[in-house]
């Protein structure tokens, strides 16, 4: 298995490396300082600050009435490939983020799970449908978005998996099969551990591209490979690249991180130097809405930059990439949408689409929590946070160890559980009712939660996950006791569908989220599959002979397990419901966008983040928001010609 073996630099010697882009970093690295560095480390994480590693562009204070060739509005998966390629052909761009710099800590792989719930996260919460999130606080779920430089992909769990290339058959518009979109995905990619992978995994990637991502680093956490010896143990392959031709099996990914640190399209679109010549970034500055004439021509957008509410003019394009939630809700701001529910909400309507905020679809997951490494003495448990108290050096001074891994959450698995046969506690490889076993209904995910870290965290845990206080007390308390091995199943092709509307015109007021998780029943009944496999997961022995086992939480209104098995997981599953922040559908292709990515019914504006799918790809989504921005950026230079 790929283990990432680090060329460490002699002790003191300057090192001069090179960013993503050509650019020379120089740095001084050391070996050994362990105690000096926790103080260090202490003092410069107190003043925010790690040493740097590569820059992000200044922004700039706008002027009433400026004008550039194009404006960009959001700087995430989408938006800063567009942006960045734009200016990259020497065009005068403007990218408009609401939110500014991304902090330290969304540098450092390990402190992602921090980052949900903080002041570079949206916050937003989704609507109650009153069968999901039931034990969420309001029974809302928590639905992050990441509001800085990078967007999402500063606050994400940094796993690169691009999907099935069977998620772009129908696509309703011409030119998007997978095919198509490959030579996109591929030019974002600079993978650096391609001779890690099999020889027949060389067409599947590029190295060059300016995404520089790697396996993570080892967690040194026993568990990985445990759970790659029990996923085999029950018939599942070992799959070395699940970007190439199969993704069925467990993995270890590729994760969106170099050198130590995440790699975010902020890091690797924007901090390049020749982008930053042309490209100009308005921080911290919110879009209110497109200036859309009386000719329906796209001539610019609002903006509340500080305190200054301000008008921009864009001599070319306008290019919404502001994600599946910002971008409807800007659209319907400008009169673009249901045509009833804008006049409801008082807004002159421009072009009636229905298909604005519709068809909303995300991926979810019931939270399963296996309680292992149980501890009995009060000494582990210090000699357990003193020896962890060195990844702190390793990660300032070599960019490497623990912090820099992801914990676990690169071990992933992919499968179709209708190939699973319960009986022989193994997954087949057949066809069934025509759907392939290569086709995964599901995406296995894992995390490791260390001994006594929730009760130690728990303001920063609740805010993170959002459940309410009976089920955090239960996590809690098993905590104190056990690490917790978070096993858990993504549901890939939802059959539940919600929407978005305007909650108010006020665009300073989040739009109202309806993502209606598990309102079709298929849903559970995955899910309740999936929760039979990871059950007998934790029946192999890797977990057995740890007497590991899942955690039954007592849920308000749930059948105890012992006396109803299934109706107790079916009402877990509606309790424990979490979003993977997978979103897609809400501006899609075919009905709001034509195929090349311009919106009906409106000139000179274009739609560019993973809104525009119809549907989320089996598996995670960065890449192929990406890919949408690398290539809305080339159809834009192809018709501006
Ligand atoms: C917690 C979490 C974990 C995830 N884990 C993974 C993972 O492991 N792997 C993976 O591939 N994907 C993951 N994803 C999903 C992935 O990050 C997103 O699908 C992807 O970033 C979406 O790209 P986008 O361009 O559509 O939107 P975003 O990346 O969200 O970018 C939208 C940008 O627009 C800005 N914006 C919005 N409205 C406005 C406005 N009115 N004015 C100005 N700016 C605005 C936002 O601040 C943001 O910067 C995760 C997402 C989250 C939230
Ligand atoms: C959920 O239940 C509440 C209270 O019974 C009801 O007002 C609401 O309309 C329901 N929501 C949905 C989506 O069914
Ligand atoms: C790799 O990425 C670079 C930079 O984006 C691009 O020029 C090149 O064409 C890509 N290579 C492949 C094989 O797609
Ligand atoms: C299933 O069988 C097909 C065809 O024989 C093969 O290509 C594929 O790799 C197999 N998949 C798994 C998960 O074993």
């Amino acid at each position: 298995m790929p283990s990432k073996k680090r060329l460490l630099p002699v002790a003191g010697s300057p090192r001069v490396s090179h960013d993503a882009w050509g650019g020379r970093v120089p740095s001084y690295i050391g070996r050994r300082l362990p105690a000096v560095v926790v103080v260090v480390w202490c003092a410069v994480s107190a003043r925010g600050w790690l040493p740097d590693s590569y820059s992000l562009p200044t922004g700039v204070l706008l002027k009433d009435g400026q004008q550039f060739d194009y404006i960009v509005v959001g700087a995430g998966a989408g938006g800063a490939p567009a942006a960045a390629r734009l200016a990259l052909a020497g065009a005068d761009v403007l990218l408009v983020e609401a939110g500014g710099d991304p902090p330290i800590l969304s540098k450092i792989p390990s402190a992602a799970m921090s980052l949900l719930g903080s002041d570079i996260d949206w916050q937003y919460k989704t609507i109650p449908n009153n069968v999901s999130c039931l034990s969420s606080q309001g029974q809302q779920c928590r639905f992050s978005r990441g509001k800085c430089l990078g967007g999402s992909t500063s606050i994400n769990y940094m796993l690169y998996t691009r999907g099935n290339r069977h998620d772009f058959r129908d696509i309703p518009a011409p030119g998007w099969t997978w095919d198509h979109l490959q030579p996109y995905f591929l030019r974002s990619e600079g993978l650096q551990n391609l001779e890690l992978l099999p020889e027949s995994s060389k067409p599947f990637h590029n190295t060059t591209g300016p995404m520089r991502i790697e396996f993570f680093d080892d967690p040194e956490n026993p568990w990985q490979s445990r759970l790659k010896k029990s996923f085999k143990s029950l018939g599942f392959p070992e799959n070395l690249d699940v970007n190439a031709d199969s993704q069925i099996g467990v993995s270890q990914v590729i994760g969106y991180v170099y050198k130590g640190e995440r790699m975010s399209t902020a890091r690797g679109y924007l901090s390049k130097r020749s982008v930053s010549v042309t490209l100009k970034v308005a921080k911290n500055t919110l879009c209110t809405g497109v200036i859309i004439d009386r000719n329906n021509i796209a001539r610019g957008v609002t903006v509340i930059q500080g305190l200054r509410k301000l008008r921009v003019y864009a001599r070319r394009e306008v290019v919404l990439s502001a994600g599946a939630i910002g971008t409807p809700h800007l659209l319907m701001l400008s009169g673009i949408g249901p045509a009833e529910h804008l006049r409801s909400m008082g807004i002159t309507v421009k072009v009636d689409s229905p298909g604005v905020g519709a068809d909303m679809n995300d991926h979810t997951l019931p939270l399963l929590l296996a309680l292992v490494d149980k501890t009995t003495g009060v000494n582990d448990d210090w000699i357990q946070l003193v020896s962890r108290l060195q990844y702190f050096p390793e990660l300032i001074i070599k960019r490497s160890g623990p912090l820099t891994s992801n914990g676990i959450t690169d071990i992933t698995t992919f499968v179709n559980s209708r190939c699973y046969d319960f009986q022989q506690r193994r997954l087949l490889n057949v066809s069934f009712d025509g759907s392939s076993c290569e086709l995964p209904d599901l995406q296995i995910i894992h995390a490791y939660i260390f001994k006594n870290i929730v009760p130690l965290t728990r303001p920063l845990f609740q805010r993170a996950i959002g459940f309410n206080d009976d089920v955090v007390n239960q996590i809690s308390r098993a905590n104190e006791r056990y690490a917790i091995m978070v096993i858990t199943p993504i549901l890939l092709e939802p059959y539940s569908r919600g929407y978005i509307r305007l909650a108010s015109s006020d665009p300073r007021v989040p739009p109202a989220i309806f993502p209606n998780y598990l309102g079709e029943d298929r849903d559970v009944q995955t899910l309740l599959r999936a929760i039979s496999i990871i059950e007998q997961l934790v029946e192999t022995k890797p977990f057995r002979t740890r007497n590991a086992g899942l955690l039954h939480l007592e849920l308000a209104g749930c059948p105890r397990v012992e006396q109803d098995r299934r109706g107790y997981w079916e009402c877990y599953t509606r309790h424990m419901t979490f979003s993977v922040y997978h979103a897609a559908g809400t501006s899609a292709l075919g009905r709001v966008l034509d195929a090349r990515l311009r919106v009906r019914g409106v000139r000179r504006l274009r739609v560019a983040d993973l809104g525009a799918l119809p549907r989320a790809p089996r598996g995670n989504t960065a890449a192929v928001s990406m890919a949408i921005g690398e290539r809305a950026a080339e159809f834009i230079l192809e018709d501006n010609k």
